[in-house]
């Protein structure tokens, strides 16, 4: 009779313990003491309110290249010889190498806002003017990653993306644009744009300033969109006039006392009288239009 019982008891726990496992997440937190059928993973680990939960411990141990996972779930996570797939709920193209999972994603894009730890704040670092530079741009067209971020040759899995020792800061790396070289009668501007991390500025770009009768020594700082206006790269930073500051003897095309209003007469292509951008793509694009170019 007794051992009847126990079979019973333990008959249940097991049953109670795999269900749960596949299920209900809540019926599992109450399981304090269950069986261990699952010594692999710990209790909660597909649960995303779980301390425990696998989102969690990935952030928490860098194994964001998921070469641990795909160990036992298989290089194309489809069970491997865990006989248990990631793609059941990682339903999204690449199933867990989605572009949306880790960053991104809250706003539909791959980029930040949703940094690495969620964050979202302007003033987190993972964050900053990713937006403004890329879906809401005011004074250029759309900044490809590529131009701040070595560009990922074969996706995911590129050298360049996670790679074997990932620190979860993302490297800088600058494209051709801000490296445009700007020349003069006698002489050229080459910038070395350099990304500083301890002040999140950018300094010595192209893009920021660094050409002929720019604003050499802008620094625009990455987390407060307030630091770069009109008048920033080229002009007077404080008035906000965009007219270009010569910083040189070479000739000027510019007289002191144009406005925002003067420049369509010779970029209008670039600019309206009312001085809106109305082509971005020929605005901060490695070439000065003027006239009908
Ligand atoms: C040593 C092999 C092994 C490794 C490494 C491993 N898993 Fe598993 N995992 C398993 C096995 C086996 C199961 C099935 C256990 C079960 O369901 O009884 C499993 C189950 C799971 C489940 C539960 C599936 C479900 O439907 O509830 C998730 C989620 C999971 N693993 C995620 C991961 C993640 C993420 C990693 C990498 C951080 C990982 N696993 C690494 C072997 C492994
Ligand atoms: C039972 C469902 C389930 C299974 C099975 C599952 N996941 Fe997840 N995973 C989730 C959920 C839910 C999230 C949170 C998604 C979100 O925040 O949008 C998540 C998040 C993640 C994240 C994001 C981590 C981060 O930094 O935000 C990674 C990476 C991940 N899973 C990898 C895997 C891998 C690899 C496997 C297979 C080994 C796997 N998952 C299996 C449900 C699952
Ligand atoms: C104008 C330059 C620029 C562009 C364009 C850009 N990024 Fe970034 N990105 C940065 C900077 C700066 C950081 C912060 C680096 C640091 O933390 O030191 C960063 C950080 C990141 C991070 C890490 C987030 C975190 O949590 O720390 C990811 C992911 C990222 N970028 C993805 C992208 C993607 C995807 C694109 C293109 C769709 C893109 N970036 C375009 C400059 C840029
Ligand atoms: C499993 C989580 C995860 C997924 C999925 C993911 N990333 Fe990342 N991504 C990261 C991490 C972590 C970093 C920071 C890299 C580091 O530590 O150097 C990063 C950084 C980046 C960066 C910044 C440049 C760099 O490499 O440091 C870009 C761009 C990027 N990812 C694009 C993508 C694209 C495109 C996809 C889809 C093909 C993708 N990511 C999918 C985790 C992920
Ligand atoms: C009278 C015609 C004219 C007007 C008006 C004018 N520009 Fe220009 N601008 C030029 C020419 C021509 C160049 C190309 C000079 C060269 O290639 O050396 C130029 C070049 C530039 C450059 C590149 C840097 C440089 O000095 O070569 C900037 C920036 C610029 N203009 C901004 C402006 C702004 C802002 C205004 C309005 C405040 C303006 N321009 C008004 C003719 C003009
Ligand atoms: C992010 C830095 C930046 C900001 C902000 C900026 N510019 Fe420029 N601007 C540039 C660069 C870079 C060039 C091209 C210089 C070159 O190639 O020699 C340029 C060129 C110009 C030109 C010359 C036509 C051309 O080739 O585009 C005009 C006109 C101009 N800017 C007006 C403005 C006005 C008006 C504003 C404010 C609404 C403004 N700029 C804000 C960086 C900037």
């Amino acid at each position: 009779m007794k051992k009847i019982n126990i079979f019973y008891i333990l008959f249940f726990i097991v049953i109670i313990a795999s269900l749960s496992y596949v299920g209900c997440s809540e019926v599992q937190d109450n399981l304090v003491e269950a069986p261990n059928i699952d010594s692999l993973h710990p209790p909660g680990w597909a649960d995303t309110d779980s301390p425990n939960f696998h989102g969690q411990y990935i952030y928490d141990n860098k194994q964001w290249n998921l070469i641990l996972c795909q160990n036992c779930h298989g290089s194309n996570y489809q069970g491997g010889t865990a006989g248990s797939s990631c793609l059941t709920c990682h339903t999204s193209s690449g199933g867990p190498q989605n572009c949306r999972l880790c960053h991104g994603g809250a706003s539909g894009h791959s980029y930040p806002p949703k940094a690495l730890n969620g964050e979202t704040s302007v003033s987190y670092i993972g964050v900053g003017v990713h937006p403004n530079h890329l879906d809401s741009t005011q004074y250029s067209a759309e900044v490809p990653c590529g131009e701040c971020h070595t560009p990922l040759e074969g996706g995911f899995s590129s050298p360049a993306h996670i790679g074997n020792d990932p620190d979860g800061i993302a490297d800088i790396n600058f494209g051709a644009l801000a490296n445009t070289v700007t020349t003069y009668d006698g002489g050229e501007f080459v910038p070395n744009p350099v990304w500083d991390r301890n002040t999140a500025t950018c300094s010595n770009s192209y893009c920021h300033g660094y050409f002929k009768d720019g604003n050499l020594d802008a620094a625009p700082v990455w987390t407060n969109p307030e630091s770069v206006k009109c008048g920033s790269c080229h002009g007077d930073p404080v008035t906000g006039n965009p007219n270009p500051i010569p910083n040189g003897n070479f000739f000027h095309p510019h007289f002191s006392n144009f406005t925002i209003n003067t420049c369509y007469e010779c970029h209008g292509l670039v600019i309206n009288n009312a001085g809106v951008i109305i082509d971005k793509t020929k605005h901060v694009n490695g070439v000065v239009n003027f006239n009908s170019r």
